[in-house]
């Protein structure tokens, strides 16, 4: 690895990030094939119609001897396919090839790497790899698990308060910090609270202060308190509405949401008689969801962290002191400092007058 190899490898980084990963079972791929200094052909794939990132930039192409690809995810690979990247890859003679990551995808996971290199091209693996492994990490967790990629994001005072105690808490940020959530609902394909916070705070749950899609608004709520007068039940979104609920519901509510446009999932109870998590990760999954950011409230957080069920924690902390009120996060079960909860990959950056945390639990059970 060398400085032109990083070099080139942003470039095709660059090119991937051109997309936003929604929905979608393709991982964000791009493309640069370089001959001595000199980028002779790039590409992406925009749309999941188009040809691969490798397969648009080597198809039209004259056999190269001397030249490399650059690409952030492993090429496709199949056997009998000889479209399939890795193929094209070896029928034009590309000499050599830089890969970011791995593609976890049963079918790719390595075999692609392993071809290369018994075709004998040069393979050079992980450049930019946490970089190329952020671009995808949806995709990642998705394939491996079939279980959207969960981002707890939440606000909180310098005393770890999410609320006062009568339960307000907007604005504990500041406006740069409502922006910034506003760009994660954007990149996600759902947001999701509890019934607690809807019946507080009554969101819409939108994205409206930056440029982007909304997405699936996810409400759990074991026996149906929304009322049907709450903003998501009431605005030109509802049919991107899910309402996660359980067997106690009542039937006629159930139908009287449904009427409406929503989406009711019926979940199994958990041993505490409240929505069972994981079923209901499962169940968004298996509707093409593969990412939700999880915005609150407490005991949702909370459930969240104990059973493990998170994938990355975004907690923004404002310079105030609220003293007894709602705590962010509560009873874990952590009697031993060695049990409490440790992060990988931690970010703190400023924004505004708030400091903005950001980590990955460690011994999170799926990896590439
Ligand atoms: N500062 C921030 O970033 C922020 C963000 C969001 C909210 N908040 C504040 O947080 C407060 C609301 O928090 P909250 O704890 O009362 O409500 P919550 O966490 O939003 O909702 C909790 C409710 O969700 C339902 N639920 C169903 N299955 C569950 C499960 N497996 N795990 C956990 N909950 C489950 C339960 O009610 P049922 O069993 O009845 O369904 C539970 O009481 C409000 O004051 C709000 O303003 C602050
Ligand atoms: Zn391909």
């Amino acid at each position: 690895m060398n400085n032109k190899d990083e070099f080139f490898m942003q470039k095709a980084i660059q090119l991937a990030g051109r997309k936003r990963y929604k929905n979608k079972p393709e991982p964000l791929a791009g493309a640069v094939l370089v001959k001595g200094d000199q980028i002779i052909a790039q590409g992406y794939q925009k749309t999941n119609a188009e040809p691969h990132a490798v397969s648009q930039v080597l198809y039209n192409l004259a056999p190269e001897q001397e030249s490399t690809i650059y690409t952030n995810i492993e090429p496709c690979f199949s056997p009998e396919n000889n479209f399939s990247c890795a193929k094209m890859l070896v029928q034009k003679g590309i000499k050599r090839c830089v890969i970011g990551t791995l593609n976890p995808a049963p079918e790719i996971n390595g075999k692609s790497i392993a071809y290369l290199k018994a075709q004998g091209v040069e393979v050079t693996f992980g450049v930019l790899e946490e970089k190329c492994r952020q671009l995808n990490i949806f995709y990642f967790k998705y394939t491996q698990t079939g279980l959207p990629f969960v981002t707890v994001k939440y606000a909180q005072s310098l005393d770890g308060r999410l609320a006062t105690a009568t339960g307000q808490s907007q604005w504990i940020s500041s406006g740069s910090s409502l922006r910034l959530a506003h760009q994660l609902r954007s990149i996600h394909d759902g947001i999701l609270i509890g019934i607690g916070t809807l019946l507080k705070d009554n969101p819409r749950l939108t994205v409206r202060l930056v440029k982007g899609t909304s997405p699936w608004r996810i409400i759990v709520d074991t026996s149906l308190k929304i009322p049907l007068t709450a903003n998501v039940l009431n605005d030109e979104h509802i049919k991107k509405t899910i309402i996660v609920t359980t067997k106690v519901a009542e039937k006629k509510k159930m139908a009287a949401i449904e009427k409406r446009g929503a989406k009711i999932l019926k979940i199994n109870q958990d041993p505490q008689g409240q929505v069972d998590l994981r079923e209901a990760f499962f169940r968004l999954g298996r509707i093409g969801i593969h990412s939700v950011m999880v915005e609150g409230g407490a005991k949702m957080i909370t459930s969240l962290l104990k059973n493990k069920l998170f994938d990355r924690l975004v907690i923004t902390i404002a310079p105030k002191i609220i003293g007894q009120g709602i705590e962010a996060v509560g009873e874990l079960g952590v009697k031993e400092l060695k049990e409490a909860i440790k992060f990988n990959r931690i970010r703190f950056k400023k924004m505004g007058a708030d400091l903005i945390f950001e980590g990955e639990p460690v011994n999170q059970t799926w990896k590439v």
